[in-house]
This record gives C-alpha cells, sequence and structure tokens, in this order.
C-alpha cells in the first residue's frame, strides 16, 4: 500500500482527507503520528504557491509523497478577502474570524461567497500536482454551530438551507472545495501509485 503524508496539522482537514480516502490503496500518514510539530510559514500570496510550499517542505523532510491543501474564503462583496488570509483574519480565532465576517456583512444584500482549495501532492524527486477545487454559496447573518471547523458556521453552499456545520460531515465531504479537489486526486490514483 502507497503511503503518503498529510502535510497538516488542522485537525479538520486531516479528518476530511481521511474520511475522502477511505477504501483506497492508499494509506495517509498523520504529522501526529510522526510526533512532527513543525509549522511550515505560508509565505506566499496564492493558495497554489502555499500548498505547494507546505507538500514540498515534508516530502522532503520525510522523502515520501506529502499532500498538503491550502484553502479560504472569498467573498464577493470584500473582494475576495479574507482570501489566503482566512485563518488569521480577525488575528483571533475561528469565532473571532466569523463575527468580524458578520460584521462587515451587516445590512449588506449581497452575501456571495466561494470556498477555494487547492490540493499539492508533492513527491521526493521534486515533481508535483495541484488540484483545484471551489464550493460556491452565501454567508448567513448568524453563527451556526460555533464549534465547527472554520467559516463553517456561517457559509451556506448553493442548493442548501443549512450551513456546512450543520449539514455535517457526509454531505460536507461530498460537495466541500477541499472534497472536490480531492476528488481529482482520487481521479489520478493509478498514476499516483505507478509514479517512480
Ligand atoms: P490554511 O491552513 O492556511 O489553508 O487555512 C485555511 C483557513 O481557511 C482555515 O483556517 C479556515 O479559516 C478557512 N477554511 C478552509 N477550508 C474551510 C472549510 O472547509 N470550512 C471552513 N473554513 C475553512
Amino acid at each position: 500500500m502507497m503511503k503518503i503524508l498529510i502535510a497538516s496539522h488542522n485537525v479538520h482537514k486531516i479528518k476530511e482527507f481521511m474520511q475522502i480516502f477511505e477504501s483506497t490503496p492508499i494509506h495517509l500518514v498523520s504529522l501526529k503520528e510522526l510526533n512532527d510539530h513543525d509549522e511550515v510559514e505560508e509565505t506566499e500570496n496564492t493558495f497554489t504557491k502555499n500548498a505547494i510550499l507546505k507538500a514540498k517542505y515534508f516530502a522532503k523532510k520525510y522523502r515520501m509523497p506529502a499532500i498538503s491543501d491550502d484553502s479560504g474564503l472569498a467573498v464577493d462583496y470584500l473582494n475576495g478577502r479574507p482570501g489566503v488570509h482566512s485563518k488569521r483574519y480577525a488575528g483571533g480565532n475561528d469565532y473571532d474570524n466569523n463575527v468580524k465576517l458578520l460584521n462587515e456583512l451587516k445590512g449588506i444584500e449581497n452575501r456571495d461567497a466561494h470556498f477555494m482549495s487547492v490540493v499539492a501532492l508533492y513527491y521526493p524527486d521534486c515533481s508535483y500536482k495541484t488540484y483545484q477545487g471551489v464550493v460556491y454559496g452565501t454567508i448567513g447573518h448568524e453563527l451556526k454551530q460555533i464549534d465547527a471547523f472554520g467559516y463553517d458556521p456561517i457559509f451556506y453552499p448553493k442548493g442548501y438551507n443549512q450551513s456546512f456545520a450543520e449539514l455535517g460531515h457526509l454531505i460536507k465531504n461530498e460537495i466541500s472545495h477541499r472534497a472536490l479537489a480531492l476528488k481529482k486526486v482520487k481521479e489520478d490514483l493509478d498514476e499516483i501509485i505507478n509514479h517512480k
């Protein structure tokens, strides 16, 4: 079975990766299993470059293929913000980010937004491939289920009248930006397994 390292410490992302790759011939290894606490600083200004940065670091360190996700939320009214700065938008935690966004959209009718994910798969031979996924939706007016990941409590995917947080992982892992990017990875499974 081929082993690929998940280049992330984010427990929500790791869970999503594991669920999506269940019953494939790929065994995903987490940094936790390796007792690795290294943080890769996201110094780039695009999701793609940051995703490559993270996967490259761990692929080189462990000489094994590594997979990463760099993702974020882009709000139309805010000209694409928070974008690559989604994680630390308010300088605090996920709850603070949600509150800041809701305040910025107070009284605003156009609440269109999308989540974007770029997944990078980086091999020890320095070759790599990136995969993108996007999910469109709207920002709600209040927080639903505050203990959920990131902006899940306030993001309503198109066609649903519940937030990502309320929809739960079964639906989220079918339609989310990261799920869509990872589905593209799965389409490349033969190529990945046979990578020399
Ligand atoms: P990254 O670790 O730099 O990719 O941070 C991505 C940030 O974007 C997260 O910390 C969240 O704030 C946000 N984000 C990305 N994907 C999701 C998601 O699926 N749900 C909610 N928020 C997300």
